[in-house]
């Protein structure tokens, strides 16, 4: 995903209590999480020199299941996906929190320049996920060091195909969400953010991310000779309202507490400068925040798009293609993800994110099935500041990598305090 730089206007403090109770987390985690970051960033490396994509990733499912060797997890891998399901038993019953990391690059030629830089050609870690796999295994290899004290399980989700494949909806249907024998009780991802200070965490209650759906409008006029409008039905002009009414029909409609965004990026009609042509068609995305104005968008598109061309005696046909739900944070969980991680990490580095970011992610469907959260993890690299860095899915994206060991913390914090009894109640 591509979060947007950050804005810096605060959120309303009443969003989330913060005050300072219960702040359950070991703040000798961050050391321990130091102790274990050597390797986690060699592993973050290796996986950064080997992109791949989609929902095939041999490779990358291979150096996880070697990194997760010997840590005495149950293991499972995906049937129709690269994907690998862990599960860590405590020494006591009790609830199962799932722990996310995505696996795939994205097709981007890595201009970097790092020496441990892509060496597959047009494929990049661009999105941080090496760096999330890397975390998540560092987190499994500090949990399971401490399972004697644990009560109930943690299960680690390693997806392949973030990145528009909705790999997570594939690890459900196989069963990711029951992978301990129980269903699991809450959920958390993190997610590197270049254009965060690094080390600073943030994540909000309510829409953290937005729904992702692509739609497209074809118009039907008829062609003729460009000299003589008259007597064709022209979808050029007719195409061109649409897009206007389009972001109208954003403005008006939609309360400004109900943020939305429609981009009409690709508008096609036409091969010759003499000719008008028969058809003319745009392309776009649209970005919610909630599943009601999602629904309802999807249905004035189809009428905005069939009015206008309508009125010009032209027609229009309007599909929307789905894509990713609203990611939406539990506020229970992330009132208590807040506490906790600013027991592990330092409060002066966690904070409640201002407002949500219209980019996606698939977490949404772990998210719509067991309350949890999804945090952001500042990754700034050195020397730049945070609005200066190349933002996720850059040519040139880089992290710092200082961020793995407070992402490492962060995972087993929220893992160990769940399991503890000190997240909200699980729901019965
Ligand atoms: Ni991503």
């Amino acid at each position: 995903m591509t979060p947007p730089p950050q804005t810096s206007h605060r959120a309303p403090a009443a969003v989330v209590s913060r005050q300072p109770v219960a702040v359950t987390a070991d703040p000798s985690l961050l050391d321990e999480a130091r102790r274990l970051a050597p390797e986690a960033v060699a592993l973050r490396r290796t996986l950064h020199g080997s992109p791949e994509l989609g929902l095939d990733l041999p490779d990358t499912q291979r150096l996880v299941l070697g990194a997760l060797d010997g840590l005495g997890l149950e293991i499972r891998t995906g049937r129709t996906l690269s994907s690998v399901t862990a599960v860590l038993a405590g020494s006591a019953d009790g609830p199962t929190i799932l722990l996310r990391a995505d696996m795939d690059a994205l097709p981007v030629t890595e201009e970097t320049g790092l020496p441990f830089a892509s060496r597959a050609p047009g494929l990049m870690h661009a999105c941080g996920h090496d760096a999330h796999t890397a975390m998540l295994v560092g987190a499994a290899r500090l949990l399971a060091a401490r399972r004697e004290g644990m009560s109930g399980r943690v299960a680690f989700m390693f997806q392949p195909g973030e990145e528009g494949h909705h790999g997570a909806r594939h690890m459900i249907e196989e069963g990711v969400l029951e992978a301990s024998g129980r269903r699991a009780d809450a959920a958390f991802a993190l997610h590197v953010h270049p254009n965060l200070p690094a080390g600073a965490l943030r994540l909000r209650p309510g829409p953290q991310m937005a729904a992702s759906d692509r739609f497209r409008v074809l118009v039907r006029g008829r062609g003729g000779h460009a000299s003589a409008p008259h007597t064709t039905c022209d979808p050029v002009p007719v195409v061109c309202e649409i897009v206007l009414a389009l972001q109208t029909m954003i403005t008006r409609s939609l309360s400004v507490d109900d943020n939305a965004v429609l981009s009409v990026t690709r508008l096609t009609a036409g091969r010759a400068t003499g000719i008008i042509p028969d058809t003319a068609e745009l392309g776009g995305t649209l970005r919610t925040l909630s599943e009601p104005t999602r629904k309802m968008l999807h249905e004035t598109i189809t009428r905005v798009a069939q009015g206008v061309a309508a009125a010009h005696g032209a027609e229009a046909e309007a599909t929307v293609e789905p894509g990713y739900p609203v990611t939406v944070n539990d506020p229970a969980f992330t009132g208590f993800v807040l506490r906790t991680a600013g027991g592990a990490l330092g409060t002066e580095t966690v904070d409640v994110l201002t407002a949500a970011q219209m980019t996606a992610e698939d977490f949404s469907y772990v998210l719509q099935a067991v309350p949890g959260a999804l945090a952001f993890l500042g990754a700034c690299p050195p020397d730049l500041e945070p609005h200066e860095a190349p933002s996720l899915h850059s040519s040139r994206m880089d992290m710092n990598e200082d961020v793995i060991a407070s992402g490492i913390a962060c995972h087993a914090a929220v893992a160990l305090a769940f399991l503890a009894g000190s997240g909200p109640e699980p729901a019965p």
